[in-house]
């Protein structure tokens, strides 16, 4: 597997650093709330699952499936549910979870959608931003990394479905994609 992976940008220790701060941020944060952690799916789980072990509050989660139209390398910013929350939201802290923020079309339209639902509050945690990339204008909370514009994989990031168990960001090897 490591032969598909051309270099590591950010290593266990590295992310593992990194969640404990933002947990510990995020306990400060929300310490007089009501926490609802919402999980993108697929992606960030993996981030929310080490991230919410250290939030040291009566915190609940909550997980969403979407997907955009359009070809892989293209965001449409259309984006439709494929699995829905299964709670309301109204009057809860709402805190979504992602895996990575990119032209920010997906969060954009996840973020009017949830508000429409009247959370007391609503705020976003990613693991990995690539600014380069922003086409909405979208503000996100709390970010794990900045990265450069390269398509990166694991630690709940996939390429075709593939390496989202790497337990570290890996920048993926041209040769997987002729392969
Ligand atoms: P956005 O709508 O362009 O911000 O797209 C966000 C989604 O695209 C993320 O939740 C990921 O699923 C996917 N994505 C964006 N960049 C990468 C990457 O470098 N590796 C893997 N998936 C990515
Ligand atoms: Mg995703």
């Amino acid at each position: 597997m490591l032969d598909d992976v051309k270099k590591v940008l950010i290593d266990e220790g590295a992310l593992q650093k990194r969640v404990k701060e933002l947990a510990i941020q995020i306990t400060e944060d929300y310490r007089d709330k009501d926490l609802l952690m919402i999980c993108i799916l697929k992606g960030g789980v993996v981030f929310t699952s080490d991230l919410m072990k250290l939030i040291n509050l009566p915190l609940a989660i909550d997980f969403m499936a979407v997907s955009s139209y359009g070809s892989s390398t293209k965001s449409s910013g259309v984006v439709r549910i494929q699995k829905d929350l299964d709670q309301e939201i109204e009057g809860k802290d709402v805190l979504i979870v992602e895996d990575i923020v990119d032209t920010g079309l997906t969060l954009h339209y996840l973020i009017e959608n949830l508000l429409s639902r009247k959370p007391a509050s609503l705020k976003v945690c990613c693991c990995l931003d690539k600014p380069e990339r922003r086409v909405a204008d979208i503000h996100v909370d709390y970010v794990g990394f900045n990265i450069p514009d390269e398509f990166v994989i694991g630690y709940g990031l996939d390429f075709a479905e593939k390496y989202r168990n790497l337990p570290y960001i890996g920048v993926l090897s041209e040769n997987v994609y002729s392969k």
